[in-house]
């Protein structure tokens, strides 16, 4: 114990402490670690370097809309008729599996009733890109990558896709409550067919 006698630090209530260095790797760990913190602090917070944390959100979505735009050159939407979607909406075997995939995978961003919450209103007769029913197809098909409407066509098969949009036409002029203000053109909606 004779080694530690020169080292004591001090003591209270009879406990003693030493004054024992950090071993020098711990201490290595440490001040690397806090030159590390400003190096990347200065770099990305503050922009000192090139990238941002923006500027790399940016760049990964660029690529990712890229790759979105490539595969719909390769893979073109093809909606179907006008008169299937228009069917379908007033077609109740249709409309439960349009509202069951809506439920699960819509209503995040367009609220239960489609009243709109993150993404628009869809009861409404304002669009920002297109009411015809095969443009509401194509736009679900393709998506809005760059405005955070995701693209639908390679998740959803294409029955799926179409049960959806009947639905969303089912849903015109529905009314309903927190709805979202209109966005978009107004457009007049395309006639159901009678049962
Ligand atoms: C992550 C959030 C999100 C999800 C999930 C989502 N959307 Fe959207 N949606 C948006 C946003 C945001 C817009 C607005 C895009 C714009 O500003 O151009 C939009 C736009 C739309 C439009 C165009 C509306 C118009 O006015 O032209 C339709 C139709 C639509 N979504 C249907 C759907 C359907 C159907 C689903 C489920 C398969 C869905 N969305 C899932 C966020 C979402």
């Amino acid at each position: 114990m004779a080694q530690y006698e020169d080292k004591v630090l001090h003591g209270v209530d009879g406990i003693e402490e030493y004054d024992n260095p950090m071993p020098g790797w711990l201490m290595a760990i440490f001040w690397g670690s806090l030159v590390f913190a400003i190096l990347y602090l200065g770099y990305y917070a503050l922009a000192f370097g090139e990238r941002t944390y923006e500027s790399e959100y940016r760049g990964e979505m660029v690529t990712d809309l890229s790759s979105v735009q490539a595969y719909y050159d390769t893979h073109p939407v093809v909606p179907p008729t006008s008169d299937e979607l228009l069917a379908g909406a007033v077609n109740p075997e249709v409309l439960v599996k349009g509202k069951a995939r809506f439920t699960k995978t819509c209503s995040p961003c367009h609220g239960a009733a489609a009243q709109g919450l993150i993404g628009p209103n869809l009861t409404d007769t304002y669009w920002l890109h297109g009411g015809q029913v095969t443009q509401v197809f194509t736009t679900i098909a393709k998506g809005v990558p760059a405005k955070g409407m995701p693209s639908w066509g390679r998740a959803i098969p294409p029955e799926e896709l179409a049960a959806l949009v009947s639905f969303v036409r089912s849903l015109q002029g529905s009314n309903p409550p927190d709805a979202r203000p209109p966005q978009g053109q107004a457009e007049t909606p395309e006639p159901l067919p009678s049962r």
